[in-house]
């Protein structure tokens, strides 16, 4: 306890958005994905068509997914230009599978899907604030973890869940414990339009 009367105040935060988009998912298009030609990937399994966002029967999807970039877009980053889905894939946890710890490259937000049924117990999505070595370690004591310290945040994704993050956020997908593969679809993006400014000469039109 102490006599300081005082205050914390967050100066910059990470956002993390998460909507749900089942409006836009029908049992074939979950069918389809399902049976999508697969490959080994780190540990997991990733689809061998890495924008399965063009095909055409994935459209509904596609097009939900631009409408919650263009929230993000605008309300989130509160910019004036359009983010755009890059490369979209599939993956397949199987049972005592995760995911490493990884970030994406070449994208400015990625997103996740979870389109069918997670198996329980579930396996959660982790946030690591860290984004390069540390050589110091301040490890808050349990009861004193805050969002001014915590090292990781969890995620447990459900069903119709589009989350959406920075790409350069650190995340691993912790290892399925269940007996049923765990489906999801990820996807990277970029931006579309005018940055900058012509009388700076810092324009970049994209
Ligand atoms: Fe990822």
């Amino acid at each position: 306890m102490t006599d300081i009367n005082y205050e914390v105040h967050p100066l910059f935060a990470e956002p993390f958005f998460r909507g749900d988009i089942g409006f836009a998912i029908s049992d074939e298009q979950i069918e389809y994905i399902k049976n999508l030609k697969m490959v080994p990937n780190h540990q997991n399994l990733i689809s061998e068509n890495l924008y399965i966002f063009e095909e055409p029967e994935l459209k509904s999807i596609k097009d939900a997914v631009q409408e919650a970039l263009d929230v993000f877009a605008s309300e989130v980053m509160g910019i004036p230009q359009r983010l755009y889905v890059t490369q979209s894939w599939s993956l397949i946890n199987n049972p005592n599978i995760g995911m490493h710890g990884h970030s994406h490259s070449n994208s400015i937000i990625s997103g996740s899907l979870y389109y069918t049924d997670l198996p329980a117990p579930g396996s959660n999505m982790i946030f690591d604030r860290h984004r390069a070595y540390q050589q110091l370690q301040f490890t808050p004591q349990n009861d004193k973890q805050n969002i001014f310290n915590t090292t990781m945040n969890v995620v447990t994704p459900q069903r119709n869940d589009l989350i959406l993050f920075s790409s350069g956020l650190q995340h691993f997908v912790e290892t399925n414990m269940s007996s049923e593969p765990r489906y999801s679809i990820a996807f990277n993006t970029f931006i579309k339009g005018k940055l900058g400014d012509y009388r700076d000469v810092s324009e970049l039109t994209l």
